[in-house]
């Protein structure tokens, strides 16, 4: 996947690993995370760093952790392969007074994750033999719930606070955490904010529109195709939230009704605004009902569906006494100002809602609206 743009975003973060800083990209669904890490991976020799990224969904244990980010490190192309035959020595000589007969996946069978981890992070601290070394973790947010589901509520606190541990142990190590629930909500909720007050937010936005306008541009010829202006322009305001994914699925939908050598004409751009909302382009949305479905536990999702209901019925979208009444009608527990302010906070931090000056709460993508009241509002 080629990663368009986000110049200014890899700059930026770039100086933030060089300041010394770990951070935590903060960004909802589709945005482009992932591409964005990749990125940073391909980029860090050049930048003077060895980075590794580590997709750590589905994972169900501290170990398959630590197992991923040892291949992803032997992997690395610049000096992967002889740090962890490196390691493999070091945790012999540590553990077993020698340092012959070191394969670090026996040491990792062998040793308590904790004290595996530890001697590796220490490895890779100690970079004397190249540049720092950078670890870009995704998903850890569900791996955190896998945890959490295995060993209890506790375990998101206990695996965080040791993250910090070894942050705070190893400066010359710098990390980014990201994932596709915000990690700072799941904190929040769990009441272990503490272990990620060293890390510095990151936010990632979706594209600005001279952004939008190029990399729709940018898809079109590709693709054989001539976007029009008027097109681009009915794009990005049907859309109202410029992320990359949605862009680019509408896109590829016109250039596909054009065929090669077709024009991208305002026509052809609403009928593909109006495509994206066809049952068959169903999981291009579905993710965020699942987001929901999966993640919040009864009353809070139905809470949260009920919000995101009274919103969508209003065009102009709801102020925050209407959804205080409307949840106090749907009988239960009631609602109070503090419960509705966090249903607010993880709509808007997840990416469903924006709030505009006069607070009222809207959707952020007028086509996740759309999609909503189609397919979700009985
Ligand atoms: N900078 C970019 N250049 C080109 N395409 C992009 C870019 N960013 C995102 N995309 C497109 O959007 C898709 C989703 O991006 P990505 O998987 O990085 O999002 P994410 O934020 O990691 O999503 P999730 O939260 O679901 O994991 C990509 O597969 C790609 O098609
Ligand atoms: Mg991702």
């Amino acid at each position: 996947m080629t990663c368009f743009d986000r110049t200014q975003e890899t700059a930026n973060l770039w100086r933030h690993f060089n300041e010394g800083r770990n951070l935590l990209m903060l960004a909802p669904r589709r945005i482009g995370k992932t591409v964005l890490l990749n990125r940073l991976r391909d980029g860090a020799a050049e930048q003077g760093f060895r980075a590794i990224v580590l997709d750590v969904e589905g994972f169900r244990e501290e170990k398959d952790f630590f197992r991923q980010c040892c291949a992803a490190i032997q992997e690395e192309l610049s000096t992967g392969a002889s740090v962890m035959v490196a390691l493999g020595e070091r945790l012999s000589r540590v553990l077993h007074g020698k340092a012959e007969g070191g394969d670090w996946r026996q040491w990792l069978l062998q040793t308590d994750w904790r004290e595996f981890a530890d001697h590796l992070l220490a490895h890779l601290d100690d970079h004397a033999d190249g540049p720092p070394w950078l670890i870009l973790v995704d998903e850890l947010p569900v791996f955190l719930q896998g945890l959490q589901y295995r060993d209890g509520d506790r375990a998101i606190g206990d695996f965080l606070y040791w993250l910090r541990n070894m942050r705070q142990k190893y400066r010359h190590v710098r990390w980014l955490y990201t994932g596709s629930i915000g990690l700072d909500s799941i904190a929040r909720r769990h009441s272990v904010e503490g272990a990620l007050n060293d890390l510095e937010p990151f936010p990632l936005s979706p594209f600005d529109p001279p952004t939008a306008r190029g990399f729709l541009s940018d898809i079109a010829r590709r693709r054989g195709c001539l976007l029009e202006e008027a097109a681009g322009e009915i794009i990005l305001r049907r859309l109202g939230w410029l992320s990359p994914y949605y862009l680019e699925k509408i896109a590829e939908d016109a250039c596909a009704q054009a065929g090669p050598g077709g024009v991208l004409d305002s026509a052809r751009a609403d009928a593909a605004m109006d495509n994206m909302l066809d049952l068959s382009k169903r999981t291009y949305w579905s993710t965020w009902r699942e987001h929901l479905d999966r993640n919040f536990p009864e009353p809070e999702r139905s809470r949260l569906y009920s919000v995101l209901e009274t919103v969508a019925r209003d065009e102009t979208g709801a102020a925050g006494d209407t959804l205080l009444s409307t949840l106090s009608r749907g009988g239960g527990e009631p609602v109070g100002q503090a419960e509705l302010r966090k249903l607010l906070d993880t709509l808007l931090t997840d990416g469903y809602l924006e709030v505009n000056d006069e607070h009222r709460y809207r959707f952020r993508m007028n086509l996740l609206r759309e999609w909503w009241l189609r397919y979700v509002v009985l």
